[in-house]
């Protein structure tokens, strides 16, 4: 029904990820169905602003935007990567639709119940729309983008600076290999700003955040039969201003033994020993345009919220 790639290798992941020092886990897996529930619950909890100042982008700057897409008369696919719940894009494409444009929204997430969701909901909602969803990570779905059609690809929220800056390169150079000049880029990306702003998005006081961290400790108990207690574990968010670098950590309350029955291997913490969950980099003008500048693309036009806490960038691909 939704096109699905191929499974991830979850269970040789989390095992090479646990036995790493210092240990990581891979943010892609937080998203099964409890933790896209906790995301769209982050997206909407006040302290995270980079929601409030994306939509206020798209809701301030649709027109400029989508005059900006350089699309003409001709028909075009907008293909968002990491859609979610697709909570900003809907006022972008409510606007295209009431400008009578002819496009085609292909949301993809690597989240099946996400897309699902989507799908009925704009289905609902807009009903003239022409839609075509698909369940996969980005590397997987990006090979499989035909180029028949011009392509405006869309990559909101600052997903880009939950990659290592090794990956995003990589990511983006792969991204513009498949694009034509013709396609364009709308990249969204948080700017650095005070530290206390930035920790409380990602230290909620709701709790949200610790949750869906700890959610993918859960995960792993069920697809792998390990025996993680959560409230053995708690969420600690760090956040440098100068370099804009945000990590977020579960750290192990004690000594303690974890075994992935499944796998027949287990995994050894030292008191207040921490696993790195993700990381979040935030931006200035210059690093973006490094950024294009290293993967093949040109920067076009930034569109930025009032207080200038964010800004989606537009870029044409360079070649
Ligand atoms: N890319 C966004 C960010 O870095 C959204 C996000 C990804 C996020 N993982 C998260 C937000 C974990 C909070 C917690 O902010």
């Amino acid at each position: 029904m939704y096109p699905k790639i191929k499974e991830p290798a979850f269970a040789e992941d989390v095992l090479y990820g646990l036995k790493l020092t210092p240990k990581q886990l891979l943010s892609k897996y937080f998203y099964d169905s409890l933790g896209s529930e906790l995301f769209a619950k982050i997206m909407r909890m006040p302290e995270y602003y980079l929601t409030d100042c994306e939509l206020e982008i798209f809701e301030q700057s649709a027109a400029e935007i989508t005059t900006a897409f350089n699309t003409g008369k001709a028909g075009f696919e907008l293909i968002e990567l990491g859609a979610g719940d697709g909570l900003k894009t809907k006022v972008l494409l409510e606007y295209l639709v009431n400008q009578n444009t002819d496009f085609k929204y292909v949301p993809i997430d690597i989240s099946e119940k996400a897309v699902k969701g989507l799908q009925q909901d704009l289905k609902r909602k807009m009903p003239g729309l022409q839609l075509d969803g698909r369940v996969g990570d980005y590397f997987e779905l990006l090979a499989g983008i035909n180029n028949s059609k011009r392509k405006i690809v869309l990559f909101l929220g600052s997903n880009i600076g939950n990659f290592s800056e090794h990956m995003a390169i990589e990511f983006l150079r792969k991204l513009q290999g498949v694009l034509q000049p013709r396609d364009q880029l709308l990249i969204g990306f948080d700017l650095k700003k005070d530290a206390n702003t930035v920790l409380l998005a990602y230290n909620d006081p709701h709790g949200y955040t610790a949750a869906f961290n700890l959610n993918l400790l859960s995960r792993i108990n069920r697809e792998l039969d390990a025996d993680f207690q959560l409230d053995n574990f708690y969420h600690k968010e760090t956040y440098d201003p100068k370099s804009g670098l945000a990590k977020s950590f579960l750290i192990s309350k004690k000594a303690q033994e974890i075994n992935l029955r499944k796998l027949n291997e287990r995994i050894v913490f030292d008191k207040e020993e921490s696993i790195f969950m993700e990381r979040s980099q935030k931006y200035d003008l210059s690093m973006i345009e490094t950024l294009a500048q290293k993967t093949g693309f040109k920067q076009q036009k930034y569109f930025f919220d009032q207080r200038k806490w964010f800004v989606n960038a537009l870029w044409a691909v360079d070649k």
